[in-house]
């Protein structure tokens, strides 16, 4: 059986492009004692593997050169040579960027194609989903009825974290990329308000579109939205620190100073904190129930950007980092 892969062929200094990736093929291995072969339904796309092309240490490691990449994958078990799924089970799980993965399944999980389109389960009902629910409860531990402001409001994180928001009746604003990303928030997913940061004076834009002030912070893009934001928060303020997309890309050459008005922070009781998905197990696996929950009873939506075919890949990544995916980026590989 064939088998084609993304490689990681070199690492970007700043922005990634196509000469990074090479595709290269052969043959799906046996699978050994105590494996599975999953042919891949839908492959995730997501900002983290920016970090992971860089040789530096972090809270994963880096790709290595000249071997698949590897993100979220979706798919069916095909053969299992006494592994831990049967033949036919969906499973959810870290996987080659391939048509298939060959693996014990450690650290997989089946799905239920049923509940939800198989790849939900890299979104809503997966990796961001559960993330959005992280820094909400885990981290920022909102409450009802507060101010909440998101920044890439419209992706595949920030989707879920301003439905979460309106369903616990906050005042949910946020801002995105383009006029339609700001529609979809303000006229589909309810928000209350929402600006182009792209187009707007980000400072009056968030003033105007959080009149009360800022209660919780969903952060993920860095810089000026963060430091505008900084200026709006109110007394106790929590700041989820999920990422800052903004400075991917950037060096040490060309890094941004960070947020001038840190001193805010110590006059109104502020406080901000990182957190990684994946040290809260608990919570995305009650996630998964409240967010299926959710979509059963109409209370939530999901958008999504699909690629198609393994070869497009590489630029769907590039294209997600630079803002031209419109909800959950995927790659669709098969119709297993
Ligand atoms: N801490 C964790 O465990 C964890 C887990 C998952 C994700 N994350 C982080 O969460 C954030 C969102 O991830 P996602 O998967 O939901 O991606 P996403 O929002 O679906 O896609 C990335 C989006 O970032 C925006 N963006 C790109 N460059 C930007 C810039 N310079 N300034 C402002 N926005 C920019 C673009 O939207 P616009 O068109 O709106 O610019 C782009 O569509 C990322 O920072 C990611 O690293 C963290």
């Amino acid at each position: 059986m064939s088998n084609k892969q993304v490689l990681l062929k070199s690492r970007p200094h700043g922005w990634p492009t196509a000469d990074n990736f090479e595709v290269s093929e052969g043959n799906v291995p046996e699978p050994a004692a105590g494996q599975i072969v999953i042919e891949t339904a839908y492959m995730s796309v997501d900002p983290y593997m920016r970090g992971r092309m860089n040789d530096v240490k972090s809270y994963v490691p880096p790709f290595q050169i000249g071997a698949p990449l590897q993100g979220g994958i979706v798919g069916k078990v095909i053969a299992s040579n006494d592994g831990p799924f049967k033949e036919g089970t969906y499973v959810v799980g870290m996987g080659d960027w391939a048509n298939y993965t060959v693996t014990d399944g450690a650290g997989y999980n089946a799905v239920d194609p049923d509940l939800a389109p198989l790849s939900y389960y890299l979104g809503i009902l997966g990796m961001p989903g559960m993330t959005a629910y992280v820094g909400l409860k885990g981290v920022a531990e909102m409450k009802e009825g507060e101010n909440l402001f998101v920044s890439a409001a419209s992706g595949a994180v920030g989707q879920v974290v301003g439905q979460i928001g309106k369903n616990m009746g906050c005042h949910v604003a946020g801002s995105a990329g383009t006029d339609d990303k700001v529609a979809y928030l303000k006229d589909e997913l309810g928000f209350d308000a929402a600006f182009n940061y792209k187009t707007e004076d980000v400072y009056k834009a968030v003033a105007a579109t959080n009149p009360k002030g800022i209660d919780v912070y969903f952060e993920n893009v860095g810089g000026p939205v963060l430091e505008a934001v900084i200026s709006n928060l109110r007394m106790n303020a929590r700041v989820a620190l999920c990422g800052m997309i903004s400075m991917y890309n950037s060096t040490l050459d060309d890094m941004p100073a960070g947020p001038r008005n840190m001193a805010i922070l110590v006059g109104r009781s502020v406080r901000m904190q990182g957190f990684i998905v994946s040290n809260y197990p608990e919570l995305c696996r009650e996630w998964v129930g409240i967010g299926a929950g959710w979509l059963k009873e109409g209370k939530m939506q999901y958008r999504e950007s699909v690629a198609e075919g393994l070869e497009n890949a590489p630029q769907a990544f590039i294209d997600m980092l630079g803002g031209k995916n419109f909800g959950k980026q995927v790659v669709k590989l098969s119709d297993v």
